[in-house]
């Protein structure tokens, strides 16, 4: 296929700032994407944190003029970096008024009240961006709710751009969850006309719904695994959207993540106490006892030791978590939990911390080399989630030969193999209904495994290591969908 121009942009990009699985994504598919010939740029806000000296940002020459609507017109400075490891550039948007903070999208919990202005913003810069350089996309590939202004603004500010005249545009759903709902009133930010404001397009219950807008506009929709792209055509996932979803299936599709194996494989992992492979599983023994060490837990080898990483949110099955930790805890295991989010949930679990001292151990707060820690060194991975897009850890722990438990849904059911005991299959352990009690004997059945079936846990470890999601395949369903995107715009 031709060499493509694509333009991405998402609201957080690994390394320079991260919250959840987005930033490794968009850190890592543009890389891929170049990989297979093409030319490809990312834009993402300059926020507070992301260190311009650190990363060897330099200003593009003349400030980029944004038309925000009744706001009117606001100017960032523009810097250009890039990929670590590649030659992908990356554009950072400053603006101080919108980015000079310490959050991505909130702080201290609490949402910024101007994030669709801040996030339009950014949609705009992109596009604008794009002019100043001379880089006529093929392809504008928006991510969430964040950037889902751009596939509107492609089919309506900008429709008659000569700049954007063969210009087809994707977006991906990494969760369906944030909408990106606001007061209508971001109509006129937008500019897009109030014509736009109706049913079939932005409007939902009288207010705004940006990604609404980016699905129906959008030449094609990714949710980023095949069995996420079903369920977000039913009430039960569809988060309100599941109408709007299935006028629009014959675009939607299910591409799963890769995996950036040059971060995540524990034979060169710089976080590890000691790294190791399928073939010398030694170094994970040692893995686990620094990481005991690391939590005072006591150095018990022959205990299994279930790791979780993730945000506390309601998604990743907290509440199951929660209804069931006293039981499992009776069990003969260990706990040990990295994570921020609910602030119930974080003092729920710093308690169960102090109730438990033996058993269970919590880290609040984000801390990047602790998760990679954490999935070197514990024996399984517990992802309870009550929905899941893709989910990146279960794939990690895969790789670092800790046995997923996880709850069949989205990426977590496509991603993972149940394990089958007299076959010896599978690389994981499922349970299928959201109740505490499933995820309770689902636990039960792995720590048996694990103390009565020793063969059975070797085979486990080894199907588990061998298993690849490599970004090149994923990149190529990329390619096909952007040239289906190509081909129903343009025919
Ligand atoms: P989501 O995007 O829904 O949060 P994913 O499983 O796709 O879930 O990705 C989560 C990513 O964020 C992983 O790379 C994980 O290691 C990382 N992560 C989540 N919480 C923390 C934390 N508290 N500290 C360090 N890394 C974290
Ligand atoms: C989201 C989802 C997660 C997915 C990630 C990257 O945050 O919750 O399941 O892996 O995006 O696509």
């Amino acid at each position: 296929m031709s060499k493509l121009n694509i333009l991405i942009s998402a609201s957080e990009v690994v390394p320079f700032a991260k919250s959840g699985g987005l930033a490794d994504v968009v850190g890592a598919l543009p890389k891929a994407l170049k990989q297979l010939g093409h030319s490809v740029i990312v834009v993402m806000p300059r926020y507070y944190i992301v260190d311009k000296y650190q990363y060897n940002l330099t200003p593009l020459e003349g400030a980029l003029g944004v038309q925000m609507g009744v706001i009117g017109e606001e100017w960032a400075e523009v810097y250009e970096g890039v990929l670590p490891n590649s030659d992908v550039p990356i554009y950072f948007i400053e603006n101080d008024h919108y980015f000079g903070r310490l959050g991505l999208y909130d702080e201290g919990g609490v949402g910024f009240n101007d994030n669709d202005n801040r996030f339009i913003f950014l949609s705009k810069a992109a596009m604008q961006l794009s002019k100043k350089l001379g880089f006529k996309p093929d392809i504008i590939h928006a991510n969430d709710w964040h950037t889902a202004s751009m596939p509107i603004l492609l089919n309506t500010l900008y429709a008659n751009d000569p700049h954007f005249a063969q210009t087809a545009s994707v977006l991906t759903i990494h969760n369906l969850q944030h909408q990106g709902k606001f007061y209508k009133g971001a109509m006129d930010v937008l500019g897009v006309g109030w014509e736009r404001f109706n049913h079939q397009e932005l409007e939902e219950h009288d207010g705004v719904n940006l990604l609404k807008g980016g699905l129906v506009h959008a030449n094609a929709i990714n949710a980023v695994s095949q069995k996420y792209a079903q369920e977000i055509t039913t009430a039960e996932f569809g988060c309100g959207l599941e109408d709007t979803i299935q006028t629009h299936q014959d675009k939607l599709y299910g591409i799963l993540n890769g995996v950036d194996y040059e971060e995540w494989s524990p034979a060169i992992d710089d976080f590890i106490a000691n790294k190791y492979d399928a073939n010398n599983l030694q170094g994970k023994a040692i893995c686990k006892k620094e990481l005991q060490k690391k939590f005072n837990l006591p150095q018990e080898t022959n205990t299994p030791l279930i790791g979780l990483v993730g945000r506390l949110a309601d998604q990743k099955g907290i509440t199951l978590l929660t209804q069931s930790i006293h039981q499992l805890l009776e069990l003969d295991i260990q706990i040990v939990l990295l994570g921020t989010g609910e602030s119930w949930a974080e003092s729920f679990f710093s308690d169960i911390a102090l109730q438990y001292p033996e058993k269970f151990a919590s880290f609040i707060g984000y801390k990047n080399d602790l998760a990679h820690q954490i999935e070197a060194g514990s024996d399984f991975f517990l992802m309870p989630s009550l929905f899941e897009p893709c989910g990146l850890n279960q794939i990690y722990s895969l790789r670092y030969g800790t046995l997923p438990i996880v709850r069949a849904t989205g990426g977590l059911d496509d991603t993972i193999e149940n394990y089958q005991p007299f076959t010896g299959y599978g690389d994981g352990f499922k349970f299928y209904e959201a109740t505490d009690t499933a995820l309770l004997n689902t636990v039960k059945w792995a720590v048996d495994t694990y103390y009565n079936d020793k063969e059975g846990m070797a085979h486990l470890i080894q199907n588990a290591m061998q298993k690849r999601f490599s970004w090149a395949e994923s990149a190529q369903a990329y390619q096909e969908m952007y040239s289906n995107a190509l081909a129903s715009r343009f025919g």
